[in-house]
């Protein structure tokens, strides 16, 4: 029997490699776009089927969903997309009789948390209410920070000043796992008619003083370990920052990102337990073998 999985948000930068993963899985994908322009060379040739929705209406998205048996949100944004647009996805997937769906969450394990300490994370948990209202059966895939933000933009390790920059206990574990590797989880557990509703994978868990360890002898150097303050401090100065400069239409001004920051070194968002031995064939990228590939 051939299985279909219809996945939304398809021409992202993590909805395209979920794709490609799925048909590496001889899996049907359906690739839903929006935009007319989609270019269908992003996926394996003539590998997945590219469904355009036009007005990401309920019932177009039922049609579009219609006889998958898992619809894969990959959809990036804030309230209008975290809240609307994936709400009107999952009413149509409920309307097409879909039996799973998988939320746009790939974050740090924000269902440990308080809400009002990360404006992006209490969108996915207000999305969860609306997912809780459903007899849907869905799967969260928790994978801490894109392991790619280390050496991107990420304000925690420095390559150009050399320094690793933190707050609270340098030897807080944080959490990181590759886009790619994300993909394949999540690939793997729309597979997954067992899954349960939440998943967690992590490629590394390193500290911040042991990244400016890894740094040091990866840049045959030494990197400053430089502590901010306690967590605490650092809420307040998250506080200032997003009164100075608000960004709030922004999916990521700096103090979004700082939260992040906040919310992996208060060690509350930790992910436990890891799932990653759920699945076979995944080579997790560590920390020590992405850095390693960055140029000094
Ligand atoms: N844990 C981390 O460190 C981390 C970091 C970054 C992202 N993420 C998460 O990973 C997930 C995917 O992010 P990404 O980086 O792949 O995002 P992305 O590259 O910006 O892709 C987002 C996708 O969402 C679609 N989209 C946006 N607004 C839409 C709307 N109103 N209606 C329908 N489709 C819409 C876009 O469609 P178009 O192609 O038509 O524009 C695009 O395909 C999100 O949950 C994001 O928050 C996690």
């Amino acid at each position: 029997m051939t299985i279909t999985i219809a996945v939304a948000g398809s021409n992202g930068n993590l909805g395209t490699r979920i794709c490609k993963e799925l048909v590496a899985r001889g899996v049907e994908v359906r690739a839903l776009v929006r935009k007319s322009d989609a270019k269908a060379e992003k996926f394996p040739k003539g590998a997945a089927e590219i469904v355009h929705v036009k007005d990401w209406t309920v019932e177009e998205l039922k049609k579009a969903t219609a006889g998958a048996t898992c619809v894969v949100s990959a959809l990036q944004g804030l309230r209008d997309v975290i809240i609307a647009a994936q709400t009107s996805l999952l009413q149509g997937a409920v309307a097409a009789g879909v039996p799973r769906f998988i939320p746009s969450d790939f974050s740090c394990d924000f269902t440990k948390q308080a809400p009002g300490l990360n404006r992006n994370l209490d969108l996915r948990r207000e999305f969860h209410g609306v997912l809780a209202k459903t007899k849907i059966k869905s799967t969260s895939i928790l994978n801490g920070a894109f392991m790619e933000l280390l050496a991107g933009r990420m304000p925690l390790l420095d390559l150009t000043h050399k320094k690793v920059t933190f707050a609270g206990d340098p030897d807080q574990k944080l959490d990181f796992t590759t886009m790619d590797n994300t993909a394949a989880f999540t690939a793997a557990a729309a597979l997954d008619g067992d899954a349960p509703e939440i998943l967690r994978c992590a490629g590394d868990q390193i500290s911040p003083r042991e990244l400016a360890h890894l740094a040091g002898e990866l840049h045959h150097s030494t990197f400053e370990l430089v502590r901010t303050g306690s967590v605490d401090d650092m809420l307040h100065q998250i506080e200032r920052m997003r009164a100075d400069q608000p960004g709030e239409l922004e999916p990521f001004p700096r103090w979004q990102s700082m939260q992040y920051m906040h919310n992996m070194f208060s060690g509350a968002v930790k992910l436990a337990p890891i799932d990653n031995t759920r699945y076979t064939g995944i080579h997790w990228t560590t920390a020590r073998e992405l850095l390693s590939k960055r140029p000094a």
